[in-house]
């Protein structure tokens, strides 16, 4: 086995409770007798995460709020703020934690998924995505008339002058980031004269009001090795930090450069002129940035525990070295690396099969399950994970505290 693995191996069984698996027959609550015996925010009865019907989605408390906590500690230290993406969470209850512990606001991907913010009381909001289309500019515009503190990305002058007519059609003027490419191309205008001559229009445009600029580099976020993300994010970064200076030589609004992610969050502030990191799986985590190593781990980045998992029931036991349990595709998504089973080892998960989940037991493995039994699973990628589920239980020491539901779930729009 290479240190590789076994280094990863470590840290996954280290965050593991596999100690804590209760093998007997649970009565196997639903979501609705859960949710009859959630009154007024406080369980009614001690309920066990074990003791719930399956799939269901989990999230461990302790681990959640320590995640938050360290994201909050490192950014404040390094002089920057948090501006946590809520397009992995979609849970108005987690933004409310992440803004109680400092963060400036919340991005969204999505207006839909705004709108639920917004309705659950969540006000601090930039948009990272251009609306283009005349429907979501518009309900994008709605939703600026009642939230003051809705920001919106544009990257281009031609949707700037839209926005523009729209914001100025409803008496209001809107507030605007420019977003800037960091060089994948996916969105964003060019950074450097492009950009700036983007900025100058808004500043000049009577709907419009400029507040700085976004620059998210996705593909450096899960660059695996410390050294090799920081060099790649650093350099990548030069672009919009000369952006950056252009907006100031010319007198516009850099009140805002945000950019970064979890794999980069110890590394933005070494970009000069960047206010804020949009984080967002960091609250999480999950198989595919475990692996990127970090900086004192170069096997597994374990700057944050794997706080989300999926509990699953084992539906066939019969065959030799393996089993079958009852999350699939439909509970786990088809990502890659595929979940991990947490607390064991010497056995594999896949979830490829749309209802059912296949696990394999090497020769030494920790444990081989019944029908019945219960594991856990830490997800592959949290996002499109948590679009797939209504609401997420809240542990503490394995019992049920709180459930939570993902208001923004399914807002793709
Ligand atoms: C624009 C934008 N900002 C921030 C993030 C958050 O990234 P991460 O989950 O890697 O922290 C994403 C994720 O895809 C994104 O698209």
């Amino acid at each position: 086995m290479s240190t590789n693995s076994m280094s990863r191996r470590r840290f996954l069984q280290s965050t593991g409770a596999a100690a804590l698996w209760l093998p007997t027959a649970v009565k196997g609550y639903t979501s609705s007798e859960m949710q009859a015996l959630y009154v007024d925010g406080v369980m009614q009865e001690d309920v066990s995460k074990w003791g719930l019907d399956t799939p269901s989605l989990c999230v461990d408390l302790n681990v959640l709020e320590a995640n938050i906590a360290r994201m909050q500690s490192t950014t404040a230290s390094n002089g920057i703020a948090s501006r946590p993406h809520a397009k992995t969470h979609k849970t108005p209850i987690i933004a409310q934690m992440q803004l109680d512990s400092g963060s400036v606001g919340i991005c969204t991907a999505k207006v839909s998924e705004a709108e639920a913010m917004f309705q659950h009381g969540i006000e601090q909001i930039l948009m990272t995505t251009t609306n283009v289309t005349p429907t979501k500019i518009r309900r994008a515009m709605n939703l600026r008339e009642s939230c003051d503190d809705f920001i919106q990305a544009t990257d281009s002058p031609d949707n700037a002058r839209l926005l523009s007519a729209a914001a100025e059609s409803m008496g209001m003027v809107a507030d605007i980031v420019v977003d800037v490419d960091p060089g994948g191309h996916r969105t964003g205008i060019t950074p450097g004269q492009p950009a700036l001559q983007l900025a100058q229009l808004i500043d000049g445009l009577p709907g419009l009001r400029l507040r700085g600029l976004l620059c998210y580099d996705g593909g450096s976020q899960h660059v695996k090795g410390f050294e090799q993300r920081k060099n790649q994010t650093l350099e990548r970064l030069v672009a919009a930090t000369g952006t950056y200076d252009l907006f100031q030589q010319s007198g516009l609004s850099t009140e805002i450069f945000s950019g970064g992610g979890t794999g980069t969050y110890n590394i933005d502030h070494e970009t000069r002129g960047l206010t804020d990191v949009q984080v967002g799986s960091y609250v999480f985590m999950d198989a595919q940035y475990i692996d990127i190593g970090g900086e004192s781990d170069a096997e597994a980045y374990n700057d944050f525990g794997p706080s989300l998992t999926i509990l699953a029931t084992v539906l066939n036991a019969q065959y030799e070295g393996r089993a079958t349990t009852d999350a699939g595709a439909k509970s786990c998504t088809i990502n890659r690396p595929w979940p991990v089973v947490k607390g064991e080892t010497g056995m594999s998960y896949t979830s490829g099969s749309d209802e059912f989940g296949s696990l394999r037991y090497e020769d030494n493995a920790s444990r081989s399950y019944e029908v019945g039994d219960k594991l856990e699973l830490i997800v592959s990628h949290c996002d499109p994970v948590v679009n797939l589920y209504n609401q997420m239980y809240a542990i503490r020491n394995d019992r049920v505290e709180a459930i939570w539901p993902i208001a923004a779930r399914g807002m793709s729009a």
